[in-house]
């Protein structure tokens, strides 16, 4: 973290979990856990259905809501889809895009995430932008140029007065869900190498504002040492992140003085 520069971001990904009824009582357990956070800011991404009765439920703390995904274009025949202009109106904030699993499970290309990244910034979104290699990729020694090719991809035409809404979160794919965490160093890497590239795209001072979040497999265990990294500026945390008590420990660790 350095929080001189930029803001800590401890977000929790609930992927497809929580009904409208234990988002309620996430939320009154997480309330009185959670206290001030005095330097992270704290985000929530639930599902869809939710988003509505998040924003209301944490309306007067200092959580604020995330969608997982949004459609590219702000309105028309696209069935089943959210746009961001939408999501905004609810009173959403962050709107995470180009999840691993949406890119493997629903064909998200780093061309759409471009578009989506776009649409979420016209729309007064932040985007939290992922980024992340396989095993067989980081095996083949390209994860480095891997990350590179999608930062720069996400990025296309985004001016650079818009980066300061952009967050990065560094989710490698081996370490999502599997208990396996990347090291601190292994992460803090790719964290420095992914500010590497914005700041040859932006220059020094946008590179050094970005919040560059690494996400897999963090827990209560883990979270410290990861956050101690100077280019590790927060989480997205999945499955520590259903559990209040868990998330509030994780928050709790980027709140150190
Ligand atoms: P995990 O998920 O913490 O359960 O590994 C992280 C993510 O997918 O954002």
């Amino acid at each position: 973290m350095n929080r001189r520069y930029r803001k800590t971001i401890i977000a929790g990904n609930w992927k497809m979990n929580k009904t409208l009824s234990e988002t309620r009582a996430f939320a009154e357990e997480l309330k009185p856990l959670l206290g001030r956070p005095k330097w992270c800011e704290v985000v929530l991404c639930a599902p869809f259905v939710n988003l509505q009765a998040a924003t209301r439920l944490f309306k007067d703390s200092r959580v604020s809501i995330a969608a997982e995904n949004c459609h590219y274009e702000s309105s028309g025949a696209y069935t089943g889809e959210v746009s961001a202009e939408m999501l905004k109106e609810l009173g959403v904030k962050y709107v995470i895009i180009g999840h691993s699993e949406r890119r493997q499970y629903y064909n998200e290309t780093d061309f759409t995430v471009n578009k989506k990244v776009k649409a979420a910034l016209e729309a007064g979104l932040r985007p939290i932008i992922c980024v992340g290699e396989s095993l067989e990729q980081r095996e083949l020694g390209v994860t480095l140029e891997l990350i590179s090719y999608q930062v720069k991809c996400a990025l296309a035409g985004v001016p650079a007065e818009k980066m300061r809404h952009v967050v990065f979160a560094y989710e490698p794919i081996w370490a999502i869900g599997t208990g396996k965490t990347a090291t601190s160093a292994e992460a803090q890497e790719v964290c420095e190498h992914i500010r590497t590239i914005i700041r040859k795209l932006y220059g020094a001072r946008v590179a050094r504002s970005v919040t560059v979040q690494y996400g897999g497999s963090m827990n209560p265990k883990n979270a410290q040492e990861l956050l101690a990294q100077p280019d590790i500026d927060g989480g997205l945390i999945g499955g520590a992140s259903l559990k209040a008590d868990q998330f509030v420990e994780i928050v709790n660790a980027a709140n150190q003085d």
